[in-house]
């Protein structure tokens, strides 16, 4: 312990001697690369980012403005929007990662800032279904269990290993998104029985209490939560530390982002905290009190292009899609379709890693 602290030291004395601006400083040991991949991680958010967007016709082609750099190459399986209840989600094939991604949207209703406020008084009100004393929010729960993003999200999984087989399987969502994206990456280990399922959520609120956390962590062990700087929603809705068996409770693994200035100099850090999910030397050491860090992860833009709209925009020509009778959207693309096109590339234009 004093070693690393002897050379997080050092390695931040000789950076004082380059040239000022921001830089980044990797805080871990060689443990953690197990836990936490930084460069997965900015390819997430990504993917986290893109699917706020609200032209359905230019995401489900993976042509938007958000559907670029380093998700370049990605084909969407299958894109569910879930109208009645403002959801959207897409499951798709990222080749380069050799896996399926599964990424939710987070919330798109009225004002972030209700949303948020409102977070402050969910309670925990659902018995986590054959959990005993597993409480979560069922607010959250039934985003992903009562509406078209299971069933739609899970037939697509099961097509694309028909055709790709036993390739991994990647969730994520910011926000609201992530508390979605972390039941389904529960539900595709516990009900489908998958074992490389990875969870990645930006800013995500809490979702249960600390039984379900010890039902979560041994069921999804690849779990990390990014947290930036003071971004309120991590902090909600409160976790009592007087009453332990009552309050909401993280699942681990957090990795904080966070800034340290020496003057003119401001060093990026990425704590990754330890594995309780309450660390208290990570974001809980700060008041959550920002907004604009919620919105904002590895530079990327984290928020829907128009607040206050659940509309649709889709180009009419679109094919491929279905509507309920509810008038739920689902565009679906054949996974083998796909992979003759990913196939099909000239070489080069779909990386691989
Ligand atoms: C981190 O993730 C990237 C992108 O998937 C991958 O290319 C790289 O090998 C990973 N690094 C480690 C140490 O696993
Ligand atoms: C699921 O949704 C239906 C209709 O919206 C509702 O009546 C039912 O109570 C919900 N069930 C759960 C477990 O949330």
């Amino acid at each position: 312990m004093e070693r690393s602290l002897w050379l997080r030291a050092t390695i931040l004395m000789c950076c004082f001697f380059v040239a000022p601006g921001v830089r980044d400083i990797k805080v871990r040991n060689k443990d953690y690369s197990d836990i936490y991949n930084h460069t997965l991680a900015t390819i997430l958010v990504e993917y986290a980012s893109a699917v706020y967007m609200s032209d359905l016709t230019e995401l489900f082609t993976w042509t938007c403005s958000r559907c670029k750099d380093k998700t370049e190459g990605f084909e969407i399986i299958e894109l569910i929007v879930d109208v009645q209840n403002c959801l959207q989600a897409f499951v798709g094939i990222a080749e380069n990662l050799n896996s399926i991604v599964i990424a939710f949207r987070g919330t798109q209703e009225h004002s972030i800032q209700n949303w948020i406020e409102d977070l402050f008084w969910k309670q925990l009100d659902l018995n986590y279904p054959d959990v005993s004393d597993a409480m979560v929010h069922h607010g959250f729960y039934s985003a992903y269990h009562n509406t078209t993003l299971r069933p739609g999200i899970l037939t697509a999984v099961q097509r694309a290993k028909k055709i790709y087989g036993n390739i991994g399987i990647m969730v994520t969502g910011h926000s609201m998104g992530g508390a979605m994206a972390s039941f389904c990456a529960l539900d595709l280990a516990v009900n489908l029985g998958e074992v490389n399922v990875q969870l990645m959520t930006f800013g995500q609120p809490r979702i249960g209490n600390g039984v379900f956390v010890s039902y979560f962590k041994r069921h999804v062990p690849k779990a990390v939560r990014v947290i930036h700087e003071r971004d309120i929603v991590p902090h909600l809705p409160p976790y009592y530390t007087m009453f332990p068996q009552k309050t909401y409770h993280h699942f681990p693994r957090e990795v904080w982002l966070y800034n340290i200035g020496f003057g003119s100099l401001v060093y990026r850090v990425e704590k990754i905290c330890d594995g309780s999910g309450e660390d208290p030397s990570c974001s809980r050491s700060v008041p959550g009190t920002s907004i604009a860090d919620h919105l904002m992860y590895f530079g990327v833009e984290l928020e829907a292009a128009t607040w206050a709209s659940c509309g649709i925009v889709m180009n009419p020509g679109t094919v491929g899609f279905r509507a309920d009778t509810d008038g739920n959207l689902v565009f679906s693309r054949d996974p083998a379709a796909a992979l003759r096109q990913y196939r099909a590339a000239p070489a080069g234009s779909a990386a691989t890693a």
